[in-house]
């Protein structure tokens, strides 16, 4: 007689099941975690960072194949000069300090935004970062860094229309497939979840086509405060979704 319990290495691994193959995260509510503890914002920007090594660490642990953090938008220049340098500080300090760390445990990056304009040093440092760990086969980290939605889909369709002129492309052979390989994200599978914390309820010009059905969640919690529960309950609110792609029952994504 089969028993109803399955033997422990029946069982999947813990966490694995159904979960998303890739979450991007819209990691917001520092400036005002910081405010309300009568803190700089540049305060919560470093606290944040912490939230980031246990984010990343988590998604390995739990197996996961792709994280994406958008981390400084295409927007972000508007605001003040000194928090603009304490953030691409904090991308120096992270890159610099976490990276071999980050290699020995097998993650490999891919920075996704505008490489033009960024400081010579952050753009050697991410070229660093993705050379190191590009034969990597753990966890794929993202980062969307001076990153903006609309400038890649331009980027791309600049791609494009100098392929159709060099007659690599014929006008009549562009598909999505064509668009999405000239996206920085080629290769990359799209998000199944969108995570934004701290209440915000909007993109913010984050992977917008990309996300055209990936199922959004929206915790109270400031970025600061996020941690590995916060993640896995944003995981188990998506496996109670059901995903339908346009049709009229549940499936997978395809
Ligand atoms: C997110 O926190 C970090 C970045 C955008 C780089 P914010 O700095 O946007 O925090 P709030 O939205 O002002 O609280
Ligand atoms: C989006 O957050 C960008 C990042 C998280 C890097 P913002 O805080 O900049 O977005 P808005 O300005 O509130 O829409
Ligand atoms: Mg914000």
């Amino acid at each position: 007689m089969p028993t109803l319990e399955a033997s422990p290495d029946q069982r999947p691994l813990a966490g694995t099941a159904g979960l998303p193959r890739h979450v991007a995260i819209i990691m917001d509510g520092n400036g005002r975690w910081a405010t309300a503890r009568g803190l700089a914002r540049t305060e919560g920007h470093r606290k944040g960072l912490d939230t980031v090594r246990r984010i990343v660490r988590h998604a390995g642990h739990i197996g996961l194949e792709v994280l994406t953090l958008y981390s400084f938008s295409s927007e972000n220049w508007r605001r003040p000069p000194d928090e603009v340098t304490y953030l691409m500080g904090l991308l120096r300090f992270f890159i610099r300090r976490d990276l071999a760390e980050l290699h020995a445990n097998n993650v490999r990056i891919r920075v996704v935004g505008e490489r033009d304009g960024l400081w010579p040093d952050i753009r050697a440092l991410l070229e660093e970062a993705e050379t190191l760990t590009a034969g990597n086969t753990g966890l794929a980290l993202v980062i969307a860094f001076n990153y903006g939605a609309r400038q890649e889909i331009v980027r791309a369709m600049r791609r494009i229309a100098e392929a159709v002129k060099a007659g690599a492309i014929d006008p009549s052979e562009i598909g999505e497939e064509t668009i999405a390989r000239h996206l920085d994200t080629a290769g990359i599978p799209d998000p199944d979840l969108v995570i934004r914390t701290s209440g915000e309820k909007r993109i913010s010009n984050f992977l917008l086509w990309q996300s055209a059905y990936a199922e959004y969640v929206f915790p109270a919690t400031c970025w600061p405060d996020f941690d590995e529960a916060e993640f896995d309950r944003a995981v188990a609110e998506y496996q109670a979704r059901e995903r339908r792609f346009g049709g009229v029952e549940a499936r997978s994504a395809p």
